[in-house]
């Protein structure tokens, strides 16, 4: 079994450990070491907190090529914060986990990077291009031809169209949906159930059905 960290905690990071588990369940593929976590000491659900999450912490498993890591942390409206706190760690991309619910279906013609993750019941069509350090949440639906570059987020129930093109960071939240052929810029943020029909820019927040833009993401 390959070794497993996860980089989180309660939130974002013990979804990741459900599904491993849920994994496990079917087929042992993770041993899941642990967490690591700047608040928690002691175990979360379960689990030993292994460290702080730091160069130092991660050092001590590196040394080991069977252990892999997942990088949880996100928030919605800093994003960006959590970007350099893990380019900090300096943990070469192919150490980076990617974990799939078995009961996702994704098409063989798509691509998947490093340090994603599919949850529950998603969908993935043909032809999509997922880059590294995706998140997409339970019962997303990703349309045929989507390109969704590093960092971006896709929260539970939104339906990304055909051919739309999430830009790095992009984040696109709980029920909101898009025509095809739409660009969501880099860092921007569209908020729960917005209805996309054009292209958002880079940094804007978006909220409402149409969906225009309220603001921008510090
Ligand atoms: C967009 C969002 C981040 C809020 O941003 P914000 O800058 O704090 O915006 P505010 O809450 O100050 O609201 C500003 C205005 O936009 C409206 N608004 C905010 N979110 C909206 C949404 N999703 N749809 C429609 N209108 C919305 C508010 O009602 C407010 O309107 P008003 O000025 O007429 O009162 C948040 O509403 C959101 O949608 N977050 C995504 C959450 C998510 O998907 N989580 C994943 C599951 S855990």
């Amino acid at each position: 079994m390959k070794k497993l960290i996860i980089i989180g905690g309660y939130g974002n990071g013990s979804v990741v450990q459900s599904t491993v588990e849920d994994i496990n369940s079917i087929k042992p593929t993770w041993q899941l070491l642990g967490f690591l976590n700047d608040k928690e000491e002691g175990p979360i659900n379960g689990y030993p907190v292994l460290g702080k999450i730091n160069k130092e912490s991660v050092q001590k498993y590196l040394d080991d090529d069977n252990v892999y890591f997942f990088y949880t942390l996100i928030s919605v409206k800093l994003n960006y914060k959590f970007l350099s706190k893990l380019l900090d760690l300096e943990i070469p991309e192919q150490r980076f986990a990617t974990i799939i619910h078995p009961t996702a279906v994704i098409s063989k013609f798509a691509k998947i990077g490093y340090g994603v993750s599919i949850q529950p019941f998603v969908s993935v069509g043909p032809n999509t291009v997922i880059g590294n350090h995706v998140q997409v949440y339970a019962q997303a639906l990703i349309g045929h031809g989507a390109k969704l570059d590093n960092y971006s987020y896709v929260a539970n129930n939104a339906c990304i169209g055909a051919d739309v093109h999430l830009h790095e960071g992009a984040y696109i939240g709980t029920n909101a949906t898009t025509l095809e052929f739409i660009k969501l810029g880099k860092w921007s943020l569209t908020g729960i159930g917005s209805v996309v029909l054009k292209d958002v820019p880079d940094y804007a927040k978006v909220v409402g059905n149409p969906a225009r833009v309220i603001g921008k993401v510090e």
